[in-house]
Order: structure tokens, then sequence, then C-alpha cells
């Protein structure tokens, strides 16, 4: 461990089936003006809008509600939830619903106090609140993001087609406490299901790919994917494996509370890849960082080769003997696009609705990141693109 760091995490964990009983001790700690946030109706479908509307009147609040908020929210959807926060005097706001709902969630609970545009203050200049943040917590519904316990809220600005992620500082963003329930999620269609779980892959990747001292966060990482390896696999078989679902919940959520990022700089341009196309697109978010990542991974592996080679042997097994240390890390790349196929991620741009004519646009919509093993310049990022098409 080279690099200095600072650990702290202040959201509390409820973790199993039933914990949602848990929101009976949380929400009497704060006032009683509760908006409730969740999104396209999922949460009334599989009746866990019904568990906790009992749960909030049994509690005696009074509760508005922001619904609809979009996979991908908006900045209009932002700067509608902070008017009915404003309206209803909110003292709590509740997200239940996958990363899409708890990072709204967040970008509205730092704005409804805020004098300034939030979208110049938080999405575009990247600065703190200088006005008091409205507590929230999380009941998840989906799994990949790991938002239920990270500073982290991507929001989308449609007219200009940025997607853009704010990592705040300020803990008072961060949930004062996730309920994580597998069950809540044994609903989600398979294409989420499998898009979290490639997500949850690449944001360990993204913490791992960068530096070259020996680091025990990369220890930990290397255990965390060799779990959603071995998790994924039972559940595209069975989705309903309760044990299965259970390992990726809570591999999501240390994928990306910080852990296996201390002492790193952390690569994250996969996500920059990924969230351009998802800008222009508005595709999945974790099928835009599979459909890019062969390319870039192979483009990027020259740089970090030493760490591409323990990629392949700790985390795909493959045997060093008698190969040269770019075999080893090429056959990891093998088996990584093995694993990516064999459950069903989006290996190509084009699925998601991206051709030729749109890549000059995407690649000027890409934050460049330098703290992976190289910092790619605009013709390496066409070119990343043009190869994932
Ligand atoms: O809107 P509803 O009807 O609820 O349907 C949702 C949505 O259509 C559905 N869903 C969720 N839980 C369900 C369910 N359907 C049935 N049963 C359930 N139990 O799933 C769809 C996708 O939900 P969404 O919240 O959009 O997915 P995800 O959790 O992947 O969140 C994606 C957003 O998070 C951002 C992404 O960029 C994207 O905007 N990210 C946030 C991060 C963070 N905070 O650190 C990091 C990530 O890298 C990511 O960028
Ligand atoms: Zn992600």
């Amino acid at each position: 461990m080279l690099g200095n760091f600072t650990y702290y995490n202040p959201t509390k964990l409820y973790f199993g089936g039933g914990s949602v009983a848990s929101l009976r001790d949380e929400l009497p700690k704060y006032g009683p003006n509760i908006v409730l946030v969740y999104g396209g109706g999922s949460i009334k479908t599989n009746g866990i809008y019904d568990q906790v509307a009992a749960i909030l009147k049994d509690c005696g609040k009074n509760v508005a509600e922001i619904s609809g908020v979009m996979p991908n929210p908006t900045l209009p959807k932002v700067l509608e939830g902070v008017e009915i926060c404003r309206r209803h005097q909110a003292d709590f706001l509740l997200a239940v619903g996958g990363g899409s709902v708890c990072d709204y969630t967040k970008a509205v609970a730092a704005s409804v106090h805020c004098e300034e545009d939030p979208w110049q203050k938080y999405f575009v200049r990247f600065e703190e609140p200088a006005c008091p943040v409205v507590p929230l917590g999380c009941v998840l519904t989906m799994v990949g993001t790991g938002s239920e316990m990270n500073a982290g809220s991507v929001i989308t600005n449609p007219d200009t087609k940025e997607k853009v992620g704010k990592v705040f500082e300020n803990e008072d963003v961060m949930p004062k406490f996730s309920i994580l329930d597998p069950n809540y999620t044994l609903t989600l269609p398979r294409y989420q299901m499998v898009s979290g779980i490639y997500d949850i892959f690449n944001h360990i990747c993204e913490q791992y790919f960068c530096g070259a001292d020996d680091n025990t966060s990369d220890y930990l990482s290397e255990g965390l994917m060799r779990s959603v390896i071995h998790s994924s696999r039972i559940a595209v078989k069975n989705p309903q494996d309760y044990e299965a679902r259970s390992n990726l919940m809570w591999t999501a959520t240390w994928a990306l509370n910080t852990l296996v990022e201390c002492g790193k700089t952390g690569d994250w341009m996969v996500h920059m890849l990924g969230q351009a196309v998802g800008g222009v697109t508005n595709a999945t978010h974790g099928m835009t960082l599979a459909a890019v990542s062969q390319a870039y991974y192979h483009h990027v592996l020259p740089y970090g080769l030493p760490k591409f080679k323990r990629f392949a042997e700790a985390v795909w097994g493959i045997d060093p003997t008698g190969k040269s240390d770019e075999e080893v890390a090429l056959a990891g790349l093998d088996a990584m696009k093995a694993w990516m196929e064999e459950i069903g991620v989006v290996m190509h741009l084009t699925e998601l609705g991206v051709d030729e004519s749109m890549l000059d646009q995407i690649a000027d919509l890409t934050f460049h990141m330098d703290g992976g093993y190289k910092a790619l310049k605009r013709d390496e990022i066409l070119a990343i693109f043009r190869e994932s098409l």
C-alpha cells in the first residue's frame, strides 16, 4: 500500500430477507415529512411499494411522492423533484429502487436548499453543497451500481446529451441507511440482472487496473471478482437462486463503496466511455460498459502487462506454463470475453443503437481520465468506439 487514503463510510446496512422491517427503527429518527422516491412502477407490481407504504403509515409519516424516476435520470426530473420536496418541506427522502432512483435522490437531496443552479454547481463545476442536505435512505431493488453505499450521483442533461457522475465528498449526501433484501431483486428482468452483474465486475476492474504496488485492495478485488463470476453463472441458470442473488447484492455494495480503491488512483475510463454512449443513446448502463470493455482492455494491456497477467492467473485460473507474459494476459481477456458471452451481456455498440455516424459526438462527450495504465487521446477513444461497434 504505497498510496495514502482516508476511509470512512457512514451508511448503515440492513441485509437479508425481511430487512425492510428495519425501516421501523430508522424512520422515527427523522421529522414527519417524508418524500418517497421511486421509478416507473415495478415496485407497485411486485409488492414492495405496499410493504414500504404500510410501514410509513404505521410510523405516522406525512408522505409525498416523486414517481417516474427514469433509468439514467435527467436534470428536468431532478428540478421537478426539488419543487416537490420544497412544497412538502421534506425532512427525509426515501429512495425505493435501483441505482437510478438512489442517484436521483442524492441529487435532489443536495439541491432542495441550494440557491444556485444544481447542474452547473454539482455536475459542471463539481462543487460541494454549501447548503444543508436533506437526509436520505434507500431500499434497494436492483443490484449493480453500489449507489446504496456511496456518494455517487449520475445525472443526464438531455439538452446537451452529457451524462455526468458527481461523487460528492460531503458525506451528508450518502444514504443514512440502506435496506438490502435480495428477495427484492428477484423480479428484475434478466437483461437488467445481467447488466448489473457486469456493472459490478467492471467497478472492480476500474479500481484493479491501475498502479503497480503490492496492494491489499487488489487481493480484495480478486476475491470479489471470483465471487461475481461464480454467482453470476448460477444466477443466469436460475435467477431465483437466493444464495447467488444475495452474494451478487453484497458484492455489488463492496465493489463500489470506496473500499477496494483505497491506496489506488482508479482507472474509470470504461465508465467514461460507457457514460458517453449512455448520454447519447440512453442505453442501459452496464451494457454500455460491456460493449466497450474488450476493445478498451486490449488497447491498454501493453501498458499494464504485469497486472493483466496477474488478472489472468488469479481471477481466471490461466496456467502460465509455456506461455509468454503477453500470451497469459491475452488468455485472461479471452476468458473474460467467454464469461461475458456466457452470461449474455451486450458485446457490440450497434446492439445499443450506435452507428458509425454517432462516434464523433460520443467521443467529444467522453471525459478523459488519467488514473489507469494509459491516458487516452481522442483518436484512441475513437478507435476503441469503432472497434466496439
Ligand atoms: O423504474 P422501475 O419501474 O422501477 O424499473 C427499473 C428500471 O427500468 C427496473 N427495476 C429495478 N428494480 C426492479 C426493477 N424491475 C423489476 N423488479 C425490480 N426489483 O430496472 C430498470 C433499471 O433500473 P436502474 O435503477 O436504472 O438500474 P441501475 O441500478 O443499473 O442504475 C443505473 C444508473 O446508475 C448510474 C448509471 O449511470 C445509471 O444512471 N450509476 C451510478 C453509480 C453510483 N452511484 O456510484 C455508479 C455506476 O457506475 C452508474 O454509473
Ligand atoms: Zn457502473
